[in-house]
């Protein structure tokens, strides 16, 4: 009993740190209403087909204070081609924005920035997003069509139930796997409203979580047809479209850091789970103390960050970062563990090494002596080695390693790992390899070691 009003203790006080005050609410929707009717009106002017509605967490009430990112959707008809939607959903946005961005997820949208209305200095971020109006989300001419499906689904259920996704959002981003981002492989603001409907609680979505498995399906309205041939550690099967899992996203590592920290919490309710913890940044003394005590070595490489969204860049930065791994353990090395950043201009491809020097000697293993054609081929392509015995039956020779060194190697071969289009363009205009010592402190850096190493 005490436990349990321990957990609703702890949830209240998150709950007042996290939900808007009736202020924040009420200027977020003049806001919204504001920006909606802006561009209803420009669209008439220009002789647009087309309307706006608020959708996402600020048409739920199911965004955490302070963090107001306004969602607002240009609904336009469906038979309009999708060049015509780029130019004018993206012409129509920016006339009615002060400021903007022109950004790219899965379409081109508009980050634009909005002053208040007494012309004061506040600026309220929007994501003003053109996007199709289709009967049905299966029927669906480009990803962001379900959306407005989705807003409609959520606001009709979730009434009630804002504070407890507010509990979800918070425990999720203090450890940091809320977002579906290629950056975090997350749970996204409107799968945490899904598991919530599912669960009608935050501690009661714990309590499942704690024993949840691998391939865990949560199908609401029984209709799903997604299958994802067992690749998914989580389906949560799209209410609006069946095809879908809206858990997608989520890694295996995110997953089960969810089901990992909903045992702490059941077991020893904390309210320091809800916050992030304020690391200490790593010294380049504390650094280099830290590895010499490990006694691995560290090999960083980095270039130029390429002027690409991090959608784009990070799947390509941990494809390079296992090509490269692939490629230091085809030498002969050993990686332990790596890991890749991005920090202010630069990105960074870091690897942690339990062998990054060898002898020059390498032992080359041929055929089984008592197959004949191979063997002939092999003495004679091997005729000029004096040192030519047999192991286990098959012939041995000694050959000389061509790197014995790891930064050697990446020095030369980095250029002929698939590193993907940008990275590789980027690395093609310059990068360094540094190790231990020689690893420069950059901003950012500090903070990545500490995490690294729970310092
Ligand atoms: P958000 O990422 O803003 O999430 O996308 P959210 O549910 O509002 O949660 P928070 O509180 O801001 O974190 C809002 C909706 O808009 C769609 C998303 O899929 C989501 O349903 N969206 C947004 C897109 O599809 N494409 C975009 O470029 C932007
Ligand atoms: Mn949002
Ligand atoms: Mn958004």
């Amino acid at each position: 009993m005490k436990e349990k009003e321990e957990k609703k203790r702890i949830c209240g006080e998150v709950i007042e740190r996290v939900r808007p005050d009736e202020e924040e609410r009420k200027k977020v929707k003049a806001i919204t209403d504001l920006i909606i009717a802006k561009i209803n009106k420009k669209a008439s002017e220009m002789g647009i087909e087309a309307h706006a509605i608020s959708v996402g967490s600020t048409a739920r009430d199911t965004w955490i204070s302070s963090k107001a990112d306004i969602d607002i959707f240009i609904m336009f008809p469906e038979d309009m081609s999708e060049e015509d939607l780029k130019e004018r959903g993206l012409a129509l946005a920016k006339s009615v924005s002060d400021r903007y961005e022109e950004r790219y997820a899965s379409h081109p949208y508009i980050h634009a920035y909005f002053y208040d209305a007494e012309g004061g200095r506040t600026e309220h971020e929007a994501d003003l997003v053109p996007c199709f109006s289709v009967k049905n989300a299966s029927l669906l001419k480009s990803a962001v069509d379900r959306t407005p499906f989705h807003n409609e689904y959520i606001v009709k259920r979730i009434s009630g139930l804002e504070d407890e996704v507010l509990l979800l959002k918070q425990f999720l981003k203090s450890l940091e796997i809320y977002g579906s981002e290629q950056r975090r492989k997350g749970f996204s603001g409107y799968l945490c409203e899904l598991l919530i409907l599912k669960y009608s609680s935050f501690v009661e979505l714990l309590r499942h979580a704690s024993k949840w498995k691998y391939g865990e399906r949560i199908d609401t309205e029984g209709r799903g047809k997604y299958k994802g041939e067992g690749k998914d550690p989580l389906v949560v099967i799209d209410p609006v479209d069946p095809n879908r899992n809206v858990a997608a996203a989520v890694s295996l590592d995110s997953f089960c850091r969810l089901i990992d920290a909903a045992r702490d919490f059941l077991a020893c309710p904390d309210a320091s789970l809800f916050s992030l913890a304020k690391k200490k940044k790593m010294s380049k003394a504390e650094f280099v103390k830290c590895i010499k005590e490990r006694g691995t070595e560290f090999v960083m490489v980095f270039f130029e960050a390429p002027d690409v969204v991090e959608d784009i860049l990070f799947p390509q930065l941990r494809k390079a970062e296992a090509s490269i791994t692939s490629l230091i353990e085809r030498n002969g090395f050993s990686v332990y563990r790596s890991d890749v950043l991005v920090e202010g201009e630069k990105a960074f491809l870091i690897f942690d090494l339990l062998v990054w020097t060898l002898p020059r000697v390498k032992k080359h293993v041929g055929p089984p002596v008592t197959s004949k054609d191979p063997s002939e081929k092999f003495k004679s392509k091997y005729a000029f080695q004096q040192l030519f015995r047999i192991e286990n039956g098959r012939y041995v020779v000694e050959v000389k390693r061509k790197y014995t060194d790891v930064v050697e190697l990446l020095k030369h071969e980095l250029r002929s790992c698939s590193l993907g289009k940008n990275v590789s363009e980027s690395i093609d205009r310059g990068f360094e390899v540094l190790r231990n010592e020689e690893i420069k402190f950059f901003e950012g850096l500090g903070s990545f070691f500490s995490n690294y190493f729970g310092f």
